[in-house]
C-alpha cells in the first residue's frame, strides 16, 4: 500500500502529462510554454473538451456560446442567501453551484464552464458591499471576469495576465481534485456533482488553497532582510512553506516561471507594486537555500502558487478569493477528465485493508 497513493496509477488519460523530474507539463499533446504564450481561456477549453482533431462546434461558436450561458445564469445570483454570503468566496461560489442542475451533455458541461466565471465576481463585490454587475456575453471569459470584478473593461495586459494564468492551471493530471472529480463521475452522480467534489478537493492549502497564504507570508515577513529569518522560524515551528513542494515536480514547476513571465507586461504596465515583486524575489531565494539545507533528502522548489498569488493580487482579486479563481481555470480539466472517466466506464473502488480489532470468540 501507497501512503497518499503516491505514483500509484489510477487512469489512462488524454489530456494532460506532468513530468516530475524534467519540470514539463503538456496539454493535449501541446507543451505549456507554446500553451501559454498563444492559447486563451476559449480556445484551451475547446480543445480540452474536443480534442485536437474531432470538433463538436467550431472555437468562433464557442465563445459566444460561453457569453450567452454567462449572460443566462446572472439570475442564479438571488439564489445566495445571507449565509453562504457570509461564507468564504469559494464556499459561496460552491453553495451556488450546488443549485444548478446535474446532467452530463454539454449544456452542463458549458453551463458549469461559466457558473464560476459569473458567481465568484459577483460574490466578491457582494461581500465589499457593492452591486454584483451582469456579465456581457460579447466579451472574452477572462476579460468579462475582470469587469465583472472591478466594474471596467480591463487593459489589454490584464485579460492576457488572466488569459494565461487560466490556461496554466487548465488541467494538470491526476491532482486531488482531478481524481475527486472522476471518481464521482465514475458512480454516475453527473458533471455537477463531479465539479463540487473537485472544489471541496480543492480548496484545501495542500492544493488550490496555498496562494492566499502566499500573500500573508509576503506580509508578515514585511522586507526583503526580514526573509531568511523568518522563514528558518517558520520551519522551527514545523510550518510548511506555502507555494513550494510539490507531490510530482522534483524540479521547478514550470507554472511558476509561466505565471512568472505572464506577470512581466503588468509590471512594465505599472500594474503591479514592484516592491512585491521584490520582496517575492527575495523569499523564493531565501526559502530555495534554506530548503534545500534543511531537506536535504527531498528536492523541493517553488510551485505554481507562488506566483499565482503575486498575478491574481495585480489583479485585482482580493486574497480571499484566489481559490476561487484557481477554480474558474481548473474546472474545465475537470469536466474533461469527467467526459473521459465516463467513456472509461468502471466504477472506481480500491480497497482498504483492515487493521481494527476482530470480534473476540464467545
Ligand atoms: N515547506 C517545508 N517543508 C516541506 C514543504 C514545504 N512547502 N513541502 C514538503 N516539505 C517537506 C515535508 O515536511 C517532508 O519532510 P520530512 O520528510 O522531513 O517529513 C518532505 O518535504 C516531503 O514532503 P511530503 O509530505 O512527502 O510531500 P507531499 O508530496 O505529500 O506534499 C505538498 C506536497 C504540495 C502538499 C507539500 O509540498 C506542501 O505542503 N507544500 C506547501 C503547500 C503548497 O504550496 N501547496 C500548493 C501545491 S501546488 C498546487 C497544486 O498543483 O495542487
Amino acid at each position: 500500500m501507497k501512503n497518499g497513493l503516491e505514483d500509484v496509477i489510477a487512469a489512462e488519460t488524454q489530456l494532460s502529462d506532468v513530468d516530475g523530474e524534467a519540470g514539463r507539463l503538456i496539454i493535449r499533446g501541446v507543451s505549456l510554454d507554446q500553451i501559454v504564450s498563444t492559447a486563451t481561456y476559449e480556445s484551451i477549453a475547446a480543445l480540452l473538451l474536443d480534442g485536437p482533431t474531432e470538433r463538436h462546434f467550431s472555437l468562433a461558436e464557442f465563445g459566444p456560446r460561453l457569453g450567452e450561458m454567462r449572460e443566462h445564469l446572472f439570475v442564479h445570483l438571488t439564489a445566495l442567501d445571507s449565509a453562504a454570503l457570509g461564507l468564504p468566496p469559494v464556499d459561496a461560489m460552491r453553495a451556488l453551484i450546488a443549485r444548478l442542475p446535474d446532467g452530463d451533455d454539454f449544456e452542463a458541461a458549458l453551463r458549469l464552464l461559466a457558473a464560476p466565471a459569473v458567481f465568484l465576481p459577483a460574490i466578491i463585490r457582494l461581500q465589499a458591499g457593492q452591486e454584483p454587475l451582469a456579465p456581457d456575453g460579447s466579451l472574452s471569459q477572462a476579460a468579462d471576469i475582470l469587469r465583472m470584478l472591478t466594474g471596467q473593461l480591463p487593459s489589454k495586459e490584464q485579460t492576457a495576465a488572466l488569459d494565461a494564468y487560466l490556461v496554466t492551471i487548465s488541467d494538470h493530471g491526476l491532482n486531488a481534485s482531478t481524481f475527486a472529480a472522476r471518481v464521482v463521475t465514475s458512480t454516475h452522480a453527473g458533471l455537477t456533482s463531479s465539479v463540487l467534489a473537485a472544489i471541496s478537493a480543492l480548496k484545501g492549502p495542500l492544493h488550490g488553497g496555498a496562494p492566499g497564504p502566499v500573500l500573508d507570508m509576503f506580509d508578515a515577513i514585511g522586507t526583503s532582510a526580514n526573509a531568511h529569518d523568518w522563514l528558518s522560524r517558520a520551519l522551527d515551528r514545523g510550518e510548511r512553506l506555502m507555494g513550494f513542494g510539490h507531490r510530482i515536480y522534483r524540479v521547478r514547476d514550470p507554472r511558476a516561471d509561466a505565471l512568472k513571465e505572464a506577470l512581466r507586461p503588468l509590471v512594465s504596465a505599472a500594474q503591479v507594486d514592484r516592491d512585491r515583486i521584490v520582496l517575492a524575489e527575495a523569499v523564493e531565494h531565501a526559502a530555495l537555500a534554506i530548503l534545500k539545507e534543511r531537506k536535504p533528502g527531498r528536492p523541493l522548489d517553488v510551485n505554481v502558487e507562488f506566483y499565482t498569488a503575486l498575478l491574481l493580487d495585480a489583479l485585482g482579486f482580493p486574497r480571499g478569493s484566489f481559490t476561487g479563481v484557481f477554480a474558474i481555470g481548473r474546472t474545465v480539466g475537470w469536466i474533461a477528465h469527467a467526459r473521459e472517466q465516463a467513456l472509461e466506464g468502471r466504477l472506481i473502488r480500491p480497497r482498504s485493508v483492515y487493521i481494527g480489532p476482530v470480534p473476540q470468540a464467545a
